[in-house]
């Protein structure tokens, strides 16, 4: 984990603001790291046609991402007319409340770097790819754009008054590893599945993992591995299910989560709805899976 230091951060990156946003400085991307946005987004568009949820698709569809890293302000400028989000430029990861602070002003940090053309699996820290490709197609569907300004202002919330651990599980689970049921069958509408071709077929198609109902407080009281491909993920019935779910008052939730069992990342538990009960053959790799 790099050092989250302000004053360290802004020795190694001058012009960095005091949000922790820097100028994009589209143009000195290299044509190689052009070429690897390029390579990542074919061997997307080969798994995600009939695995990604129509939303995404259809976001994926009507943004500027088809030709090499976006120009943030292009994209911008879309996205703003569709559902009033932005991306803005960020070194790498920032500190929760710089992120939730972000989000609640519908601001989607992405860091400025994209991953080494001979490791297009291995990512140690989210780049433009992940962020920009896994994240920004649901930004462009009004209820998801709506949910994760509520998350940024439930972030600010959660870390006042100590529950950020709970409501980071919500965000792992959804907005990194959602899988949605849809009358043509599960879906991905996760970001951290949606930017990894390998972890797209294995979410949806590979025997080991649970699928899950998604289940508010279950989900909050559930760790998460951010080392592997998941263990369980968890399945909503639709957008508007999980907008209506978390956009209510969580002070009553968080008294109970402080309380009562913790379960493990490829725990079921006996008040779970079964989608798919894993079968754990997969063998865990021994590195990150890229998000
Ligand atoms: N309802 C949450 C709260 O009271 C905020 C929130 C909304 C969190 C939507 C996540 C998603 O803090
Ligand atoms: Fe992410």
């Amino acid at each position: 984990m790099p050092s989250l230091d302000l004053d360290e951060m802004r020795r190694q990156h001058p012009d960095m603001r005091g949000d922790w946003t820097v100028p994009q400085n589209w143009q000195r991307f290299t044509d190689a790291e052009h070429g690897v946005w390029r390579t990542l987004y074919r061997r997307l568009m080969d798994v995600l046609p009939g695995r990604a949820c129509d939303e995404f698709l259809s976001g994926l569809g009507k943004l500027p991402l088809d030709d090499g890293i976006p120009d943030f302000e292009k994209l911008s400028a879309v996205l703003m007319k569709l559902t009033g989000w932005q991306v803005v430029a960020v070194p790498g990861l920032v500190p929760d409340d710089v992120f939730f602070e972000h989000l609640a002003n519908r601001r989607f940090p992405a860091g400025n770097f994209i991953r080494a053309a001979d490791s297009l699996d291995y990512i140690e820290e989210p780049d433009v790819f992940h962020d920009v490709f896994g994240h920004v197609p649901m930004l462009a569907h009004p209820v998801f754009a709506d949910y994760m300004e509520a998350y940024g202002k439930g972030g600010l919330r959660a870390e006042g008054e100590g529950t950020l651990h709970n409501l980071a599980r919500l965000y792992w689970y959804t907005v990194e590893f959602g899988l949605i049921e849809t009358p043509k069958g599960l879906r991905i509408y996760g970001s951290g599945i949606a930017s990894s071709s390998a972890e797209s077929v294995y979410a949806l198609e590979h025997a080991s993992p649970n699928r899950i109902a998604f289940d508010l407080e279950r989900v909050m009281r559930t760790k998460y591995r951010i080392d592997d491909f998941q263990e369980s993920y968890f399945v909503i019935p639709g957008f508007d299910a999980l907008f209506a779910e978390t956009y209510k008052d969580f002070a009553a939730l968080y008294r109970r989560l402080a309380t009562g069992p913790t379960h493990e990342a490829g725990e079921i538990v006996p008040e779970d709805r079964v989608i798919h009960r894993g079968t754990r053959s997969y063998r865990p790799h021994s590195h990150a899976a890229a998000q």
